[in-house]
């Protein structure tokens, strides 16, 4: 019989250091909000934040119906398919990441890490990349092809939600709202399927026109009744891995005041966003607010 908590520690995945941190920032004294962060980032120094909480139930999955093969797809700074090759390296299991567009010359750090973890790299044309993401389910067209477990982008399955979950089980500190950047609104489905009907969960997208997230949030979910989350869509910055001199200024003010690390990709932009709305009152006074860190900084090395 597998065992979870085994395979956690074998891979040196800590939950004890995924602390809650209380936030400095000058807009929330004045707005009489407290903003704390869940250091999800610190769960692993690989499979950092919600790639392992998305992986945990899905290995789970594939190891108990006996795959020794994992096949997953992503962008060529993927912190999905980074944590699965690192997690596969460590269990011994073949992986393959197809990967969107073509070869680089020069490998990035993401994909040089990949190579090193032996990941099997198929790059693959933009359009086939987009035909790829119809295949969801463990089962489909890809696994039967290259025999192995399927893992869509991003790991958007149900099995990842079970982990998600357990974000909102460590939290002991009262809160009203939790807040998060979304991707594919996995780990926001999986929060908002926990959180108890008195509290909300608030997400951020990362991309530009990320219409589909509330689509495929309320697939995940299957909820009925007033929903307790909602997507903003407006700190985007200009589209997903895009940047401005602004968000630059303030990841470095606020790395200042928090000793916090941030990437761009994420979670600048989700706190940014936070930030912004707590400025302008958009929430209730003594209001208790958790930001999810969901780590990922491997993907904002150049
Ligand atoms: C660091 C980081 N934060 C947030 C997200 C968004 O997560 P989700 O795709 O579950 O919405 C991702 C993508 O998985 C990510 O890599």
């Amino acid at each position: 019989m597998l065992d979870i908590l085994e395979i956690e520690s074998e891979l040196g995945i800590n939950t004890k250091a995924a602390i809650i941190e209380p936030v400095q920032h000058p807009v929330l004294a004045y707005n009489g909000i407290h903003l704390h962060i869940k250091r999800d980032d610190l769960l692993h120094p690989v499979i950092s934040g919600n790639k392992w909480r998305k992986l945990k139930y899905t290995l789970l999955h594939a190891l108990t119906e006996g795959h020794k093969h994992l096949i997953s797809m992503g962008g060529a700074y993927s912190n999905h398919l980074h944590a699965l090759a690192y997690v596969g390296h460590k269990l011994n299991l073949k992986t393959t990441g197809f990967i969107r567009g073509e070869q680089p010359i020069v490998d990035n750090p993401t994909l040089t890490d990949l190579k090193k973890w032996g990941m099997n790299l198929e790059f693959i044309t933009r359009g086939a990349f987009r035909d790829l993401r119809k295949y969801r389910n463990h089962d489909a067209e890809p696994a039967k092809k290259y025999n192995g477990f399927w893992i869509a982008e991003g790991c958007a399955n149900h099995d990842a939600l079970c982990g998600v979950a357990e974000i909102v089980k460590e939290i002991e500190l009262d809160f009203d709202i939790l807040t998060l950047a979304c991707g594919t609104g996995t780990t926001l489905a999986g929060i908002a399927k926990t959180l108890p009907a008195s509290k909300k969960v608030l997400g951020f997208s990362a991309l530009k026109g990320g219409g589909f997230l509330e689509k495929d949030i309320n697939k995940l979910l299957h909820m009925k009744g007033m929903p307790n989350w909602t997507v903003n869509f407006d700190y985007h910055f200009g589209g997903f891995a895009k940047t401005t001199d602004e968000l630059t200024s303030f990841i470095e003010e606020f790395q200042s005041q928090n000793n916090i690390p941030l990437e761009r990709l994420y979670n600048a932009k989700m706190l940014y966003g936070l930030l912004d709305l707590i400025k302008n009152g958009r929430f209730k006074k003594d209001h208790t607010i958790i930001a999810i860190h969901t780590g990922g900084l491997q993907g904002d090395r150049k």
